[in-house]
């Protein structure tokens, strides 16, 4: 079989990692990556800095650091830039989100001091549990697309970089599902001419980032990625992008246990997950039409992994339940809890409990890096449209129009591996290991 030889630019210069919303997680990014590289800190969670991957037969023995393996740029090349309805520059919201101890904040505030956000898109009617001063004012929804094309080109300018990849870091929008406005590149450019109500602050950001060949990664349960305009144009514009919400917590606790049962053919009457948080992203998504988006991406994961249609006899009558509660004493330190209910052999009932006392944003920054120097490879891939090989970051990954998503991490873990081997012109590697047949493992 004969195979696609990839090159891959060299990544050379500055990349900007911009981020619309500099909140708990963008800040928890900066301030993590700034100790970092004071070599004050380990990139704990991030597989681009940490990953090891297999290459070649397993007898070759034979392992590489991901980020030796493939081209991504280094952290001492990242410039970080980004949008905030408030006005505080990064080390004042980072105070402010309250994640990490006086300390390490003491010790990055002079880069994060320096970090000020640019004036913000933003639409009350998509968000409405916050209010902030540092806003864009405009005509059309087209005339703000295009100041934040501006802000793309001067940050890149005024900062010497090369590139720029954007990962949205902002806050949940209320939902919105897409509808004629959203189909093709053409009705959108009208809707952003007209206003059109239901186009978003996220996809205006989203728009103007393709129009800039800017990589968009979505961190959000936001709608944009997953729209048919926002995918014309990524391929239009030859720009990869992916979404949607990162996953991080007790949605990838989900989806390590859910596939397990699965695949044991252990059936589930019900899953019960509920938490409590309290940081800012607790308080907007304290608002139905908020918390709508994030049900929409939490709930997805259990009902692809749990097909009724493939498995009737175990899975035909799940009750998934998702609650999310706003208790401001937990700030950032997020609780959930799971309850599961299975059946094994003869129907017999069993029950599974899960407690999980997280840090939303120790968890999620680390996702941003990777988000951020994946797509920067993709982008000097010539990878365009859809990046399903970044589903291993998302809640709901988006897929070709069609195609069910892969939820099961392990599976999106082969994915992203064999990506980063074909990227490489390494064998991609299959796990047959039927060598008695003469089928290596290893061959494809
Ligand atoms: N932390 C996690 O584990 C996790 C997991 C999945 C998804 N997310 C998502 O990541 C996003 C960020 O989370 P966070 O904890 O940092 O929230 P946060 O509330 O601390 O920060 C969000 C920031 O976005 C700003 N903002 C709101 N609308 C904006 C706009 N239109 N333009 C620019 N800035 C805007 C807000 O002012 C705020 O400072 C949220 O959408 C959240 O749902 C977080």
């Amino acid at each position: 079989m004969t195979k696609t030889k990839i090159n891959i630019e060299a990544p050379k210069g500055k990349l900007a990692i911009l981020t619309p919303g500099m909140g708990a997680v963008a800040t928890t990014l900066y301030a993590g990556v700034e100790a970092i590289k004071m070599g004050k800190a380990e990139p704990i969670g991030s597989y681009t800095q940490l990953g090891r991957i297999r290459l070649g037969k397993r007898s070759e023995n034979r392992f590489k650091n991901v980020k030796d393996l493939v081209p991504l740029a280094k952290l001492d090349q990242i410039v970080f830039g980004g949008w905030d309805i408030f006005p505080e520059n990064a080390y004042e919201a980072a105070k402010h989100a309250k994640v990490l101890e006086k300390d390490l904040l003491e010790m990055v505030k002079e880069p994060l001091s320096k970090i000020k956000p640019m004036k913000a898109v933003f639409d009350k009617n998509f968000i409405k549990r916050i209010e902030g001063t540092n806003v864009k004012t405009g005509k059309t929804k087209m005339d703000l697309a295009e100041q934040l094309r501006t802000d793309i080109k001067t940050f890149l300018k005024d900062n010497g970089c090369d590139r720029a990849v954007m990962v949205w870091c902002a806050s949940t929008e209320v939902y919105t599902p897409p509808s004629a406005v959203h189909a093709t590149v053409k009705s959108f450019e009208e809707g952003l001419k007209n206003n059109h109500p239901e186009i978003s602050p996220s996809q205006i950001y989203t728009y103007a980032a393709l129009k800039e060949r800017v990589p968009y990664a979505n961190g959000s349960p936001n709608v944009s990625v997953e729209m048919g305009w926002a995918q014309e144009l990524s391929i239009e514009m030859a720009t990869p992008i992916s979404g949607s919400d990162f996953k991080t917590g007790q949605t990838l606790i989900k989806t390590v246990v859910a596939p397990g049962l699965r695949n044991r053919q252990l059936g589930v009457a019900g899953w019960y997950s509920t938490n409590i948080l309290g940081n800012r992203d607790g308080e907007v998504l304290d608002d139905p039409g908020s918390f709508k988006s994030k049900e929409v991406t939490k709930s997805g994961v259990l009902s692809d992994i749990f097909s009724k249609e493939l498995y009737p006899e175990l899975y035909s009558n799940i009750s998934h339940v998702v609650r999310i509660n706003y208790y401001p004493p937990r700030g950032d330190n997020k609780e959930g809890w799971d309850n599961i209910d299975i059946f094994g052999w003869l129907g017999y009932p069993m029950q599974i409990k899960i407690n999980f006392l997280c840090r939303d944003s120790i968890l999620a920054a680390p996702l941003v890096l990777d988000l951020a120097l994946f797509s920067d490879l993709a982008g000097r891939a010539k990878m365009k449209g859809i990046q399903e090989w970044l589903s291993f970051y998302y809640k709901m990954p988006i897929t070709k129009p069609g195609l069910n998503p892969e939820h099961d991490l392990s599976v999106q873990l082969l994915k992203l591996e064999n990506t980063l081997r074909f990227f490489t012109n390494e064998e991609l590697i299959n796990h047959l290991g039927l060598t008695h047949y003469g089928v290596d493992e290893g061959e494809e």
